[in-house]
């Protein structure tokens, strides 16, 4: 009889195949990526394909969905059990009669591509390191003695064409129980194509990852399907070492004080780690053991405490890291209580102070595939800097200190409720109006009060206090030189006398929240690090301007640009080509969860990153001294004009 002519799309391969071909078969032959657990047997649903969808004229092919045959029995038993959108087969049960133009739906596909919410960054491409793959397993026989291990290889080969599986200890020692309990059919997670990790009775359906953004105030957690790529669950906690110190510095001087003190961080921080994979399992409602894999970012104190490695070389030049590569490890060795063989990846550091949460942000905003000169910074109590393109990037840490987060500030505090957010001065009168996190009303605005009453208005964070002094600039409150004017005092009751300086009355009732000359010293000095540090990578890269530039962090993601822009915490730019970046080091070890790919590639970009060390260039204090001024001494801001 005559072959059928079929085009899958949306690859547009195509082939000739005799009557009666399983689909599923021909798109194996043709290299068309189709999913599958269950290796064909009508179980999984992972195969599914629509019929007779698409461009016919295109693909020289009239076809109609009657070129199959019917649904089969176990096609009828998968759709009553699990359902099945109108027009759908599983392509391991339909067969060829005829003609065919077939569609492979995005779910079907094992490299599909998660979209992210952003435009401007790359999608996440799902391709895990560990897939799942049922088997039917052949039973021992005293004639033919040999291994249920042995076996199990035997039937992955001839099922799934995979050779010479390892078995990790863990796993083995269930493997007999469950081979039995699962009648000799069962599921098993393998990584890399190379060993196996997990095994379950009967078919499984479903594999989860967690990603991890390790940071020293709060801990974020991001369990993923990993086979959709779908964060079904996620949760933070406050990172308990807080107790030892606010910031990293003094964590660092805690175990310098307190000798074994980083057993104690290590062992607070663990514990914290599983109670939150406790919680994002039981919010997605899956079983711990369900979790084969988990993946960190986090500064360098962070991941040494975490590995339990003494981080007090970090508490001084020259900086020196345990180790900078990434590591693979059993989650076990630190704790966690996910499935007994699941694994921990642990992006690689760059250096000294430039830890794997960078290396988490470069990947997740890819400034080594572009032409044009990114500008990543991460600010939080040290401001982690990335600048350059596909040809080269440059890496620094700037000391900034804990003013970005509302710390030595008079009236600052964390952003929680009754927090200024948000300010705007009124260059006239020079009275200010307000929104505090908690309420989203303006501080003049009726039912103001009424909304706040719960918490009032206690202080600011550190996203208002760079409005706030970025206001009283444009107000001409503050000159170029930070100092508040004085002779202000006569016009307005706001600026008001504090001995030898003035301060600006933001807020009357109690708590008083005033900006005194000191928070705004603190801001200058803070803003000039980070300035410093960015001027200086511009210098070693040989660029005058920068292209974009995206501000990572929790602090990045809440500050209006604008005002970055106002006090000269960044570079002068279009305004339009500053973003914030969210929580880019978090989506950084998504990626690495889900793509195997994006280890090695980040790997390989880690390790041509240039660290420049601030610490070492002469130049880093002349451009310290010159960023002091606002938004600066001497550069000039073309894009704040008018
Ligand atoms: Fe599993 Fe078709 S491959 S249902």
């Amino acid at each position: 009889s005559k072959d059928a002519h079929i085009v899958f799309t949306p690859s547009g391969r195509r082939g000739d195949f005799p009557v009666g071909t399983p689909v599923l078969s021909a798109a194996r032959s043709l290299g068309v990526d189709i999913d599958s657990v269950c290796g064909g047997r009508g179980i999984c649903g992972r195969c599914q394909i629509q019929v007779g969808e698409g461009d016919f004229q295109k693909h020289k092919i009239v076809s109609s969905c009657n070129n199959m045959t019917a649904f089969s029995s176990v096609e009828e038993r998968y759709a009553s059990k699990k359902g099945m959108k109108e027009g759908r087969r599983l392509s391991c049960q339909a067969l060829i009669e005829g003609d065919l133009l077939i569609d492979v739906p995005a779910e079907s596909q094992v490299h599909k591509q998660v979209v992210r919410k952003r435009a401007d960054v790359r999608e996440i491409e799902i391709d895990p390191p560990i897939r799942l793959h049922y088997v039917v397993v052949e039973e021992p026989d005293m004639h033919k003695p040999s291994g249920d291990l042995e076996r199990l290889q035997a039937g992955l080969e001839a099922q799934w064409g995979l050779k010479n599986l390892h078995c990790d200890l863990r796993t083995l020692q269930t493997l007999q129980p469950i081979l039995r309990k699962g009648q000799w059919q069962v599921t098993v997670a393998v990584e890399n194509e190379k060993t196996i990790i997990a095994v379950w009775p009967g078919f499984k359906e479903k594999a989860y990852g967690i990603a991890v953004d390790l940071g020293s105030t709060t801990i974020a957690a991001h369990l993923c399907d990993l086979q959709t790529g779908e964060v079904t669950a996620s949760s933070g906690i406050m990172n308990p070492q807080i107790r030892f110190g606010e910031d990293l510095m003094s964590r660092v001087s805690y175990v310098m004080m307190n000798p074994g003190g980083e057993k104690e961080m290590t062992a607070v921080v663990r514990e914290s780690l599983d109670i939150l994979i406790g919680v994002v399992a039981e919010e997605g409602k899956i079983e711990r053991s369900d979790i084969l894999s988990m993946t960190f970012v986090g500064n360098p104190v962070m991941h040494h405490l975490l590995l339990g490695i003494d981080p007090v070389e970090l508490g001084g030049a020259p900086f020196a890291l345990t180790l900078n590569s990434s590591i693979h490890l059993y989650a076990s060795e630190l704790d966690l209580n996910i499935s007994r063989d699941g694994r921990v990846y642990i992006l690689p550091c760059i250096a000294g102070h430039v830890g794997a949460d960078t290396a988490g942000v470069i990947l997740s905003e890819g400034p080594h595939f572009q032409d044009e000169i990114t500008l990543i910074c991460d600010v939080g109590t040290n401001a982690e800097i990335v600048l350059g393109n596909k040809h080269r990037l440059l890496a620094c840490s700037s000391p900034t200190g804990p003013a970005f987060e509302g710390a030595q500030i008079s009236s600052g505090q964390r952003a929680a409720p009754g927090a200024i957010e948000r300010i705007r001065i009124d260059p006239v009168t020079l009275e200010p109006r307000y929104r505090v996190i908690g309420c989203d009303l303006w501080s003049d605005e009726e039912g103001f009060a009424e909304q706040t009453k719960d918490f009032g208005v206690t202080g600011i964070c550190g996203s208002g206090i760079i409005e706030a002094i970025g206001e009283m600039f444009l107000a001409g409150i503050i000159q170029t030189d930070g100092i508040i004017d004085g002779s202000l005092a006569e016009k307005s009751p706001r600026v008001r006398s504090a001995g030898k300086t003035f301060d600006y009355v933001i807020s009357e009732s109690e708590p008083v929240i005033t900006v005194t000359q000191t928070d705004v010293r603190a801001i200058q000095l803070a803003k000039a690090a980070l300035y410093a540090g960015v001027k200086l990578l511009m210098e070693k890269l040989g660029v005058e301007t920068v292209d974009r530039i995206q501000l990572a962090g929790a602090f990045g993601s809440h500050i209006d640009v604008k005002y970055a822009m106002v006090i000269g915490l960044i570079p002068d730019c279009d305004l339009a080509r500053v973003q914030s970046a969210g929580n880019a080091a978090g989506t950084g070890a998504r990626i690495a969860l889900l793509n195997k790919k994006s280890r090695k590639e980040i790997e390989d970009v880690v390790h041509r990153v240039e660290k420049i060390e601030t610490a070492v260039e002469p130049k880093f204090q002349e451009h310290f001294v010159n960023a002091m001024g606002m938004p600066h001494t001497t550069d000039e801001f073309v894009h704040l004009a008018g």
